[in-house]
């Protein structure tokens, strides 16, 4: 978590409407670049489900590429064995031996193990004994204890369908809770990833469309950045404090991303304070700054292309709106004009499939193209001179 949340709070308010639906017609997606913010919003919706009562279940998919339908339901029985731990129980009748003796009645807790039982004693497929097991649960809660469970995945562009190995985890996910939702259960859906993903579930099932309300987190506005520069460091036991100017400039080469405020400020930070202990002046070049910002966080993602495919990337980064949408006939335009090899629309088009493979640019449902790591055209152009 950063020491202050900059902005978000519209982003709040409507995962906040969410939690208001007694029947859920709309989950939520929450996605945007690389390092926009999206995991440690994440983190703050957790606290304000618990406050209006809900119960949070929550997943990191980073690894979630192989997942099985049958590990994905495990993984999810797990969660939700742990969030309602001490809120389910079994009343059971043990009797006693005896003539005379009465039975006694005993709670006890349910467990991941009563949950698999009733997944594995369910006929069907996958997708009805999750189902089973997820209304199981919902009846059981004591009427009343909650107003229903919030079920939280991060990086979900991860989890995919894979029809040659006849798995389809990611259809299994919204198939379940389509259909829960319809029987008026109040499991909520919240999905966080890269821009990939709301493509990738409108593929997977073309109701998802429907299925999701989707907040898109963009870079921060100019207060916004102001702020999460300079309140992390308003208190008094702070040692440094930054010149306006040099808030405009870290606010300026950061753009406003998250990460990069957070990456540049460190930088100054360190700098400062090795330095001051030396008894110098401070002397940080933002410029040194910037090179490092390169070296960990872009240089890694650039030397796995290939020499043709930085070749198209130098093409795309010269395109006037590179930071925007971008065709693959504006690229294929320009590259014409500059190159003394140009590239063809369709060696074009089976090149950004690569790339989105990547990472470094994915389709928007509109089926126009972006850069998917934030700044990456200024780095770039830092690269080209
Ligand atoms: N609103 C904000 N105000 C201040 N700092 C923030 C804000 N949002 C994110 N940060 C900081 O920016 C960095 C990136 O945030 P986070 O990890 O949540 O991004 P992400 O979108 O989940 O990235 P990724 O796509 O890599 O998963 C973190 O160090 C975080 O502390
Ligand atoms: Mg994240």
């Amino acid at each position: 978590m950063p020491p202050y949340l900059a902005g978000r709070t519209n982003e709040q308010d409507e995962f906040r409407k969410a939690l208001r639906q007694t029947t859920i017609l709309e989950n939520v997606i929450l996605t945007g670049l690389r390092g926009v913010g999206k995991t440690v919003l994440l983190e703050t919706f957790k606290p304000i489900a618990r406050r209006a009562g809900w119960l949070w279940v929550g997943q990191d998919l980073s690894e979630a590429a192989s997942l099985t339908e049958q590990n994905l339901s495990k993984r999810m029985m797990a969660d939700l064995a742990v969030a309602t731990s001490g809120m389910l129980v079994r009343t059971e009748t043990h009797r006693q031996m005896g003539i005379g003796r009465e039975d006694i009645e005993a709670n006890r807790p349910i467990g991941y193990g009563d949950l698999h039982s009733i997944f594995e004693a369910t006929p069907g497929l996958v997708s009805d004994k999750l189902k089973a097991v997820l209304l199981f649960v919902w009846k059981a809660l004591p009427s009343g204890s909650t107003p229903g469970i919030v079920f939280a995945y991060d990086e979900a562009q991860n989890l995919s369908d894979h029809a040659k190995q006849d798995q389809f985890p990611l259809s299994l996910m919204l198939d379940v809770f389509q259909s829960i939702q319809r029987m008026g259960v109040p499991y909520l859906l919240v999905l966080t990833g890269l821009p990939t993903l709301f493509p990738r579930l409108v593929e997977a099932r073309t109701y998802a469309e429907r299925m999701f309300h989707m907040l898109f987190l963009n870079q921060l506005d100019d207060k916004d950045s102001r702020d999460a520069i300079t309140k992390p460091i308003e208190n008094d036991q702070c040692p440094i404090t930054f010149q306006t100017r040099t808030v405009e400039l870290i606010r300026e080469s950061s753009g406003g991303y998250p990460y990069f405020i957070q990456f540049i400020c460190r930088e100054y930070f360190d700098t400062w304070l090795s330095q001051n202990k030396k008894g110098e002046q401070m002397s940080v070049v933002n410029a040194d700054i910037l090179r490092k910002l390169d070296t960990d966080f872009f240089v890694g993602r650039w030397s796995r292309a290939t020499d043709r495919q930085r070749e198209l990337m130098e093409v795309i980064a010269s395109l006037p709106n590179c930071d925007s949408e971008f065709t693959v006939q504006e690229v294929a335009d320009l590259s014409r004009s500059v190159l003394d090899k140009p590239f063809s629309r369709s060696h074009i088009s089976q090149m950004l499939v690569s790339l989105s493979h990547a990472g470094l640019v994915y389709k928007n449902r509109y089926g126009k193209y972006l850069f998917a790591v934030p700044l990456l055209s200024s780095f770039i152009k830092r690269q080209m001179e």
